[in-house]
Order: structure tokens, then sequence, then C-alpha cells
């Protein structure tokens, strides 16, 4: 059989490890040059395809795809862009086969959360549905930590592992300045609907009781009462309170305590800011003088605290997928499968698209402590080989050196433009 070239693409929010996924991805291809040609990437995700913008990875040099492997963000670009399905979007289709066929395209590797494997499932449809012959292989990827099936997702064991620093850090300021000064500190993470980010921030306690005083899960309805009377005890016992609050709580009324009002292509809400909200509240309430700070895109991109656990996971995904696509594995997602806890040891199994898109997994109520307001001994277990060992990247000057590839433009074969 004819050796196809490979398409591969960066999709949704970006992570401190998704391009050590590319890197797994493009190393492998190139030593399996006998089973895959050349990897074009799609510049910004499956935009990339539908706009014929191709990105010629055969120029970079083997330093530049190595440095991929301690850079953050996405080498060649993220979307947040939703496929529709075959039947209410044809052409959408039809325009995928027109640029995988004018480049000889026959495996196709997306790289993201939820939203970005249901892409993936969705371009797997076009082999049986559109006769158009190509494997498809999701890899995952997401600091939510939210993608089902997997043991935790690339990308979330570096941003667990920066905000359990951060917060670790910040406790230790905020202990310092309780007696005249700032008598709380929070800190706001990600995660839309899953605690998974905040959870992790409980992993910076040294002692039981120790900072972050106080979870504010999404899981977990905010309550103000209970909240007020949580702080106000951690007040009395410590003189002063860290809370880890979760971008996505929500009020007893469904509503999120800070939603600024702008939705992406998936209808997702954009949060932010709720930290402010809270600590406006207990400066109201209690009177108590507040220090804030949200860890937004901060938390995404801190490659220089990475997780080694994690980076080496998503070099792994990236591997497998590609491996699995050259075996004739289709439709389906590298995913990492738990074998112990301590020493925390683990392999790689294909999960179907089918089962992962689309699909949200939540912190489950056995790793959610009785008040609501902290963690268990078994999420504590899940989540701490997560962030094991150090992974940082060369420095210069000072500073992290980071790779900005060439992203050299593949020509373009197909004389009609398609429009986004
Ligand atoms: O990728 C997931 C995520 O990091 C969420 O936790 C966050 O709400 C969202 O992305 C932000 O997305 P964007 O960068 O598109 O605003």
């Amino acid at each position: 059989m004819a050796r196809k070239n490979a398409f591969y693409a960066q999709s949704g929010g970006v992570s401190a490890v998704i391009n050590a996924s590319a890197c797994g991805v493009l190393q492998t291809a190139r030593r399996h040059s006998e089973e895959i040609g050349k990897v074009y990437a799609g510049r910004n995700g499956i935009i990339g395809a539908l706009t014929e913008d191709l990105i010629d990875t055969g120029v970079e040099s083997e330093a530049a795809i190595a440095a991929l492997k301690h850079t953050p963000g996405a080498a060649f670009g993220s979307c947040r862009y939703k496929l529709t399905s075959i039947q209410e979007h044809r052409a959408q289709y039809d325009r995928l086969i027109e640029v995988f066929h004018a480049h000889d395209i026959g495996f196709f590797f997306y790289n993201g959360g939820g939203d970005s494997q249901d892409t993936a499932y969705k371009v797997s449809l076009i082999g049986a549905e559109l006769a158009y012959p190509i494997t498809c292989v999701g890899i995952p990827k997401t600091v939510d930590n939210d993608l089902p099936i997997t043991d935790c997702s690339p990308g979330f064991g570096s941003a667990a592992k920066y905000v359990s620093t951060s917060i670790r850090e910040a406790a230790f300021d905020v202990a310092s300045m309780s007696r005249t000064s700032t008598k709380v500190f929070a800190l706001e993470v990600m995660g839309r609907h899953a605690g998974w980010t905040t959870a992790a921030c409980a992993l910076a306690a040294e002692e039981e009781g120790g900072a972050p005083h106080i979870l504010l899960l999404p899981e977990v309805t905010f309550e103000e009462d209970r909240f007020l009377a949580k702080v106000e005890e951690a007040l009395a016992r410590h003189d002063h309170c860290v809370i880890a609050v979760s971008e996505g709580v929500k009020g007893p009324d469904g509503e999120f305590l800070s939603a600024s009002g702008s939705r992406d292509s998936f209808g997702h809400a954009q949060l932010g800011g709720v930290a402010p909200v809270i600590t406006k509240l207990i400066t109201a309430k209690l009177g108590c003088r507040c220090h804030w700070a949200v860890a937004d895109y901060l938390q995404r991109s801190a490659r220089h605290i990475a997780s080694a656990t994690d980076v080496e996971q998503a070099y792994a995904v990236g591997r497998a997928a590609v491996e699995f696509a050259i075996a004739g594995r289709s439709a389906v997602m590298p995913a990492i499968r738990r074998l112990s806890d301590a020493p925390y040891r683990w392999d790689i199994v294909d999960a179907p698209l089918s089962e992962v898109a689309n699909q949200e997994k939540l912190l489950p109520p056995n790793f959610i402590s009785a008040d609501g307001f902290g963690i268990t001994e078994a999420a504590r277990r899940y989540l701490a080989p997560l962030i094991v060992g150090e992974a940082y990247p060369p420095f210069k000057d000072g500073l992290p050196d980071y790779v900005k590839l060439r992203n050299a433009p593949v020509p373009k074969k197909v004389a009609r433009e398609f429009t986004v």
C-alpha cells in the first residue's frame, strides 16, 4: 500500500505540555517514514484543514522538534471551532475530503479535550459515511482533567503542580501578613464544570488542616452563610485563611458566580473573576482585608514548573497515537490506565472516540470531603503522583528558552476557497 501523509492539529484551550504530545507525534512519525509520509500540521486546528492552511513540519530541524517537549502553548495554533454533523453541514466534510485528497492525507491526529475529541470522532465518520478512507486518532489534552476513560489528561498534572506550588507559596505570604494586614488570600483556578484543578490545590497542605483551608469546588453549590462560617473558623484557628476557588462555582440558583457574558463556539460561557467576588463578600461581611489572584492562563502555560510525570504522559500519548494509526486502529484515543498509586505505574490503552467525545468527568463524590470544602484521602492518593517530578526547560539569560517553529506553509493545491 502506498504510504499516506498525515494531518496533525491542536485544538481547544492549550496547556504547558500539548507540544510534548506534538513532539511525540512528529518524532514517532519520522521514525516510521516507511508507513507515514509527510506530516502536515493544521494552522489553528481543524480550521487549518478547512481553509487548506497547512504547515510543513518536515522543514523543522530535529532540534526544533525536540524543543517542543519543553515549550508551552500550541506550536501550530489552536482553535475553538465546532464541526456540526455530516447531516447538518455536508459541505464542511466535502471540503475536508477535498483538502485531504489534494494532499494525500490518510492519517488524522487531533489533540485536544472533550470538544476536540468530538471533532476527531466526526472526522472518523467520513470513512464509513463518505467513503474517504482515513485513520483518525484523538490525542488527549486538557488542564481541566475532565476527559473520561483516561486516568488523567495530559496538561492537568502541570497545571496542578503550578497551582499547588503557587498556593503553598502565597500561604507563607499571608501567614506573615495576617497580624496587621491581609488575612485572606484567594486563588482562582480553571475548570469550568470539574473541580480537579481546585482539588489539586489541596496538595499544598503540609499537614492536616494546613493551607489551603477552603476549596470552593464547582461540584458543590456555593452557600454564602456556610462559606462565611468556614472562613471565620479558619481565621479563629490560624489567624489567616487561604482559599482555592474554581472559576466554575455556582450559587443555589445554578448560575456561575462569575461569567463574563461571552461564549465560545461550543456555547461555553467565558468564566473568570470569581475570586474578587468572594473576597469582596468576606470584606463586606467579616471586615477583613483580602488579596486575590486569578491564575487564568498562567496555570495553563506554566511550563517552567511542569510535572515530569505529565510531560512524560503527554509525549507518550502522542507516540501511541502514531503507533495506533500505523497498526490500523482508527476512531480511538490513547488513554492512560493507572496500574497502581504508589509507586505510580501506568500504561496506555485505547478508548473509543465515540465514548470520549463530549463527556465531562467530574470529581466523584468520594473525592469530596463531607463538608464540601475539601478533598478526601482517596482524592489525595489519586492526585499526588500526577504532580511528581520536575522537568525544567533550559534557561537562557535567566529566562526559559522556548522554541518558535518556522511554520512554513504548504503550497495550496485546491483552487476553491472555503470560508469558516
Ligand atoms: O481548556 C479548558 C479551559 O482551560 C477552561 O478551564 C477555561 O474555562 C477555558 O479553557 C478558557 O478558554 P478560552 O481560552 O477559550 O477562553
